[in-house]
C-alpha cells in the first residue's frame, strides 16, 4: 500500500475505525493528525473491549508505529489512561510503539472549565461541543499562549506560562461566566508529573516520517471527525476546531503534499450528526429511530444519541473536491437492510431554485429542502457478501449513485461491524504502491 489519508466525508462518526483497522494491517506507521479526545471509538479485540480517543487503534497490532501528530490537542491525563489500560490488557506500549509530537497542544484544566462554561452560558444557543476542551485549547495556540508537549519538560516555563494564561482565564471564568476559578500549583505540579511519564514519548514527529518515507515506509494518515465539522469548510460555526479535511494531514503531521499518494473518504451509507446545526435530510420520523436503533446510533465520546437523516450526496460531493478523495470507503450499508424504500439526497432546493453545494450561508441551508432520488429497498441480509456480486441488485444499484453522484469510485463497502465483513473492491492506494516502489507488505 502507499501512503494513504482517511478521512471522513460527513459530520464524524462515519465508521472510520473499521475502515483504518483494514488499512493499518497493510500499513507500518499510524499517524493522527489533527483534533483530540473529542473523537473516540470502540474496538474489540479477542474478547477484550478497548475505546480509543487519542492513540491510533494500530498500537493493538504488533510491530505499527503509532504517531501523534502536531496539529493535536493532547489531554495528557486521557492519554496516559489510554497507555494504562493497554498495560493492564497485556500490550506494553513504549516509546518504539508510540511517539507525541513535542509540538502538540495540550488541554488544561483551564480548557475543559471554559469549554464548559461557555456551552452552559450559550444555553439553547450552544454547539454541543463534546466538552473536553477542544475548541478553548485551539484558541490558545491560535492566541500564541499555548501549553505545548515539549513545555511539560520545563519546569520553570510550564510555571510562567500557567500563572500567565491563568490571570486571564480565571477573570474569565469568574467575572465573565461566574464559575470557579482555578490555582497554578496544583496544575503545574500536576501536569510536571505527567510530563515525565510521558516524557519517552515526546519527539519530533515529522523528523520520524521523514525518516520513514526516506525508508519507504508505509504511512496510515488517520482523520478524526469529519470535513463538514472542518473549522474553515464545515457547517460553520457549528463545527470543531482543527481541519479534518485531508490538506490537514499535511500541517498537522508535518510532511509535504506530495507525501499523501490516496485519500479515502469514508461515507456512511445514511447521514448522522452530533451536536447542533442544520441537517437537510434529517429524519424526525420512525425511519430515524430505525436507523438510529439499527445502527446503534450514540456517541463513543459523549454517550449522545446521534440525529439521523437519509444520505446526502450534496455533503458528499463536496467532501470529493474539499479532501480530493481518491476512493469511498462506504460504511454500514447493512443498516438500511429491511427498509423498503431508500432516499438519496442529490441536490438542494431553495426559492424553487437547485443548488449543487452546500450554501455557506447556514441561514440558507435551513431554507434548503432535499432532492431526493428513491430507491428501492432490500430485504435480505448481506453481512455475508464479499464481492459487490454477491449484494442484491438494490443495493448494488445504491452503490452506484454513491460513485455517480459524488464522482468518486469505491474502494470498500463495509456490510457489518466484524473485520470479515468487508467487500474490498480494490485496494486503496494498490496503483499507486505499484508506481512507487515502496516495499511489498
Ligand atoms: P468539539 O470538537 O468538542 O469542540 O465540538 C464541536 C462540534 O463537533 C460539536 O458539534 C461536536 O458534537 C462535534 N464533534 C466533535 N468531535 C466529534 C466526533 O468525533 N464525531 C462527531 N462529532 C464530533
Amino acid at each position: 500500500m502507499a501512503n494513504v489519508a482517511v478521512v471522513g466525508t460527513q459530520w464524524g462518526d462515519e465508521g472510520k475505525g473499521k475502515v483504518v483497522d483494514l488499512l493499518t494491517a497493510r500499513s507500518d506507521m499510524v499517524v493522527r493528525f489533527q483534533g483530540g479526545n473529542n473523537a473516540g471509538h470502540t474496538l474489540v479485540v479477542d474478547g477484550k473491549q478497548f475505546i480509543f480517543h487519542i492513540i491510533p487503534s494500530g498500537i493493538l497490532y504488533e510491530n505499527k508505529k503509532c504517531l501523534i501528530g502536531n496539529g493535536l490537542v493532547v489531554d495528557p491525563e486521557v492519554l496516559l489512561e489510554e497507555i494504562d489500560n493497554l498495560k493492564v490488557a497485556g500490550i506494553f506500549v513504549g516509546p518504539e510503539r508510540l511517539s507525541l509530537s513535542e509540538k502538540a497542544h495540550i488541554i488544561m484544566p483551564y480548557h475543559k472549565a471554559i469549554d464548559l462554561a461557555r456551552e452552559t452560558a450559550k444555553g439553547k444557543a450552544k454547539l454541543g461541543t463534546t466538552g473536553r476542551g477542544i475548541g478553548p485549547c485551539y484558541e490558545d495556540k491560535a492566541a500564541r499562549t499555548g501549553v505545548r508537549a515539549v513545555d511539560l519538560l520545563d519546569p520553570e516555563g510550564l510555571e510562567e506560562k500557567v500563572k500567565a494564561n491563568l490571570k486571564e482565564k480565571n477573570f474569565l471564568l469568574e467575572r465573565f461566566f461566574g464559575a470557579e476559578t482555578l490555582e497554578a500549583g496544583p496544575i503545574v505540579d500536576s501536569y510536571l508529573s505527567m510530563g515525565e511519564k510521558l516524557a519517552p514519548f515526546i519527539t519530533d514527529v515529522s523528523v520520524e516520517l521523514d525518516q520513514a518515507v526516506k525508508a519507504r515506509k508505509r504511512i496510515l494518515f488517520e482523520g478524526a471527525q469529519g470535513t463538514h465539522l472542518d473549522l474553515d469548510h464545515g457547517t460553520y460555526p457549528f463545527v470543531t476546531s482543527s481541519n479534518p479535511v485531508a490538506g490537514g494531514a499535511c500541517a498537522g503531521a508535518g510532511i509535504g503534499p506530495k507525501q499523501l499518494h490516496h485519500v479515502v473518504g469514508i461515507v456512511k451509507a445514511y447521514t448522522t450528526r452530533v451536536g447542533a446545526g442544520p441537517f437537510v435530510t434529517e429524519l424526525t420520523d420512525e425511519t430515524g429511530d430505525y436507523i438510529q436503533a439499527r445502527g446503534k446510533e450514540f456517541g463513543a465520546t459523549t454517550g449522545r444519541r446521534r440525529r439521523c437523516g437519509w444520505l446526502d450526496l450534496v455533503v458528499v460531493r463536496d467532501s470529493a473536491r474539499l479532501n480530493g478523495l481518491d476512493s469511498l470507503a462506504i460504511t454500514k450499508l447493512d443498516v438500511l437492510t429491511g427498509l423498503d424504500r431508500l432516499k438519496v439526497c442529490v441536490g438542494y432546493e431553495i426559492e424553487g431554485e437547485k443548488v449543487e453545494q452546500r450554501p455557506t450561508s447556514l441561514r440558507r441551508m435551513a431554507a434548503c429542502t432535499p432532492i431526493y432520488k428513491e430507491m428501492p429497498g432490500w430485504q435480505e441480509d448481506i453481512s455475508a457478501a464479499r464481492d459487490l456480486t454477491q449484494l442484491p441488485e438494490a443495493a448494488r444499484a445504491y452503490i452506484e449513485t454513491i460513485e455517480e453522484v459524488s464522482g468518486v469510485p469505491a474502494s470498500i463497502v463495509s456490510v457489518g461491524p466484524g473485520r470479515e465483513e468487508t467487500i474490498v473492491v480494490k485496494h486503496p492506494g494498490i496503483e499507486e504502491f505499484r508506481n512507487s516502489g515502496i516495499q511489498e507488505c
